[in-house]
């Protein structure tokens, strides 16, 4: 996999690679997940024709337990927090790089690729942006600004950008009310990915939602604004499915419908949140085989349902996560949950093997 984009016609910064350097130099000193592979279970990025991912922190990269794993299993990252507004964007062109370039540089490191996650999100917006003083234009270009300097910044090192995250409300499949909308205009969406595209004529340009499965009036709405965006010309390449979803729900024939709509308008496709819930019921205090039985069915099911997406819209499937213990459903959730492809002592579970199996 072609990790440094070296068909971009833009030099990088030399500030940039002075910065990649260091990094690098303070990364792993470990060899790449390409290399012989003697681990104790197949490793997914050998097995699969695309991509696997999971979402880190730079905490995981700290630890040679969780940096092995990462490295000998996936191909892909994506930052849980490192890359989103809230983290980088400090003022009107001040930035906090770090968290995103030890990312991108163990990414490097590691013949792996970045997914960017994500540009535009209402719950992650700074907070002089979300109490911006100043004219609408102001506002406006100050996001234009962002996403220029943040694309540019990584266009030799990440594949592609969730340009704007969970824009449409959850009850009745209109757009969120949030400050881009109020500040921007309903288009807002559209000129967000339009000045993604000015930053980097070749980055892959996603819309990232939730809810688009079991919501048919979100995905109804989903869908409308992409048939707009291509009617117009409005540059967007795939649609990210964060795919939060239970052993048990929703139905298998709901998700199909959806990626079937995302094909159809030739979209790639990337399950890009990917956690199966077990507990959803609280009903254990404990995994039980059962239970675990019934998410590695699930995951096959989607691994075998990906599968079957032509390979041209295939960019990957990523898990929100590395092991059970350090998910973000625990808290969101408030209950116990195992919902990953590792276990806490970072071994692989049953839907590991499941996820295997189905690459057969
Ligand atoms: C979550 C992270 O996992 C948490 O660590 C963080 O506190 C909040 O965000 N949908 C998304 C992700 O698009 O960015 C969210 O990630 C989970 C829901």
């Amino acid at each position: 996999m072609l990790v440094l984009r070296t068909t971009r016609s833009c030099p990088v910064s030399l500030t940039f690679l002075f910065v990649l350097a260091l990094a690098l130099a303070a990364c792993d000193s470990g060899g790449s997940g390409d290399e012989a592979d003697d681990g104790p279970y197949p490793a997914l990025r050998r097995q699969s024709s695309f991509p696997v991912g999971v979402a880190i922190t730079t905490d995981h990269l700290g630890e040679p337990s969780y940096q092995q794993v990462i490295k000998r299993v996936f191909n892909s990252l994506s930052g849980e927090y490192e890359m989103k507004p809230a983290t980088i964007w400090r003022g009107i062109g001040q930035y906090n790089w770090g968290p995103a370039d030890l990312i991108t540089a163990f990414a490097f490191r590691n013949d792996m690729r970045v997914h960017g996650h994500t540009l535009v999100w209402h719950s992650s917006t700074p907070a002089f942006i979300q109490n911006f003083r100043g004219t609408d234009e102001a506002f406006d270009a100050a996001v234009r600004q962002y996403i220029t300097d943040v694309v540019t910044r990584y266009r030799l090192t990440v594949d592609a950008w969730d340009v704007v995250n969970e824009a449409f409300d959850d009850g009745n499949g209109q757009f969120r009310n949030t400050v881009f909308r109020q500040r921007m205009g309903p288009d807002y969406v559209a000129k967000c990915f339009q000045y993604a595209r000015e930053a980097d004529p070749n980055v892959l340009l996603f819309y990232n939602d939730y809810g688009t499965i079991w919501n048919r009036r979100k995905a109804d709405a989903m869908f409308a604004m992409i048939d707009d965006f291509q009617a117009r010309g409005i540059p967007i390449d795939g649609v990210g499915l964060q795919m939060h979803i239970s052993h048990n729900w929703p139905a298998m024939a709901d998700i199909q419908r959806v990626v079937d709509g995302i094909v159809e308008r030739g979209l790639m496709v990337h399950i890009s949140e990917l956690d199966i819930k077990i507990n959803p019921d609280n009903a254990i205090t404990a995994p039980t085989p059962e239970r675990l039985e019934s998410q590695k069915q699930r995951m096959m099911y989607i691994v075998e349902m990906y599968r079957r997406i032509p390979a041209r819209l295939q960019y990957g499937i990523t898990l929100w996560g590395l092991s059970d213990k350090d998910s973000w459903l625990i808290d969101f959730e408030g209950r116990p949950d195992w919902p990953l492809l590792f276990d806490a002592n970072l071994e692989p579970k049953p839907a590991y093997f499941g996820f295997l199996e189905s690459l057969d």
